[in-house]
């Protein structure tokens, strides 16, 4: 049975909600679910903009022969050839023979090696500045190049000042028959999965992110209509500012992230006592144990954080697992402009810091912070005094 929403008049929502999905590409977990959203445009000429994953197929095709009321459908737009959007286009194509593909060159080459199908005569190739007309609607076509994959495309309808941004302004989980950000308490409710999804989906390349909002900055845009999650059709500058401090890799908060990976808790006990200790300091801190917490949670409060405190166990001659694989994941998401300080534990040649350091070394604007701190074992109570020194070196660089 359908399920669609209106967004305008002739402008309906046609995408799915998908609850049973575990791990989003098979490593972002989540627990309340994702939408991917789909947009039918019932103009003179019937326009489709993306499709949806595999897992919602059915909903989706009800929604769109329940939202085209009987017309055929005359066009497929594809911004994004990441199969969580385009997996179901093969499909569309047989249910809909006469429908034609409007896309860049690019993706007509992803098309290509996705569906091993001659789409040559139904594409029409676009390029930046472009415009194409469904009747009433101007659609304008701009690139959007690794923001996240190479071939993305927005388009801007300039008759309704509607953006179709691709990935861009999306988040985890399901609409659960909302479709507006304005039907939900956004900041409170939604804006945790929307930095853990910005930064682990999108968050390397937050230059291209830039160039992307320059662009956009020249549209008048009312409505922005991404391809997960809400759509925005007003307050939108305040979520534009969040990805203006994502994108440049600008710290939200002055605030201190500890995660730490302690195998029988004296890392643990370390990171807890300089927690305790910030927090005498009236410095704000969020915690996480990188045994238990999924690192995608932690590679978002990493963005979130100015300062960065990481606590680690020696393993196998390197750095405990979790916090190797965590740190190789804030390499590979380019985080930057980080304040970090280091705390490492070895009962007998110790390693875990000198690895820590070598993963982060690529990383531009790195600042070390304090003394690195070395346990033997467990904390010294003569050690206390480095975690005070630790603690006020942060809280004075947090307060300044
Ligand atoms: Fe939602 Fe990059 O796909």
């Amino acid at each position: 049975m359908h399920c669609t929403r209106k967004v305008l008049d002739d402008l309906i929502w046609v995408g799915a909600d998908d609850r049973r999905l575990s791990c989003f590409e098979g490593v972002y977990s989540v627990p309340e679910g994702v939408s991917y959203n789909s947009f039918l445009l019932l103009d003179e000429k019937t326009v489709l903009f993306d499709t949806v994953d595999k897992a919602v197929y059915q909903t989706f095709f009800e929604n769109v022969a329940f939202a085209l009321g009987g017309r055929g459908l005359d066009y497929l737009v594809i911004s994004h050839m990441e199969p969580d959007h385009a997996y179901t286009v093969g499909d569309l194509i047989l249910r809909y023979p006469d429908v034609k593909i409007i896309c860049n060159a690019k993706i007509q080459t992803m098309l290509g090696q996705f569906f091993p199908m001659d789409l040559s005569a139904r594409i029409t190739l676009v390029k930046e500045g472009d415009t194409f007309s469904s009747g009433r609607h101007v659609l304008n076509f701009i690139n959007a190049p690794m923001v996240h994959w190479p071939e993305v495309m927005m388009t801007y309808d300039s008759t309704d000042g509607i953006l179709f941004s691709a990935d861009a302004f999306g988040l985890f989980g399901a609409l659960n028959g909302r479709i507006f950000a304005d039907e939900t308490d956004f900041f409170t409710e939604h804006l945790d999965e929307a930095r853990r999804y910005y930064t682990n989906i999108v968050g390397k390349y937050g230059p291209q992110v830039q160039n992307v909002l320059k662009k956009a900055a020249k549209l008048d845009i009312r409505y922005v209509c991404p391809l997960h999650g809400f759509i925005w059709r007003r307050d939108f500058g305040a979520f534009l500012e969040k990805y203006l401090l994502w994108s440049s890799y600008t710290p939200e908060e002055k605030s201190v992230m500890i995660a730490y990976a302690s195998v029988y808790g004296h890392t643990e006990n370390a990171a807890n006592i300089l927690a305790v200790k910030l927090a005498e300091r009236g410095v704000r801190v969020r915690m996480h144990d990188t045994s238990v917490i999924p690192a995608s949670n932690i590679v978002s409060d990493a963005f979130r954080c100015s300062h960065l405190v990481f606590a680690a166990t020696t393993y196998n001659a390197g750095v405990f697992v979790t916090m190797e694989n965590l740190l190789h994941d804030i390499a590979a998401h380019n985080l930057q402009s980080r304040k970090v300080a280091l705390i490492e534990n070895g009962s007998w040649a110790s390693t875990s810091g000198k690895v820590m350091r070598e993963i982060l070394a690529g990383l531009k604007n790195i600042d070390y912070i304090g003394e690195s701190i070395a346990l033997k074992s467990a904390l010294a109570e003569s050690q206390l005094e480095q975690l005070d020194a630790l603690a006020d070196a942060i809280a004075q660089d947090i307060r300044a």
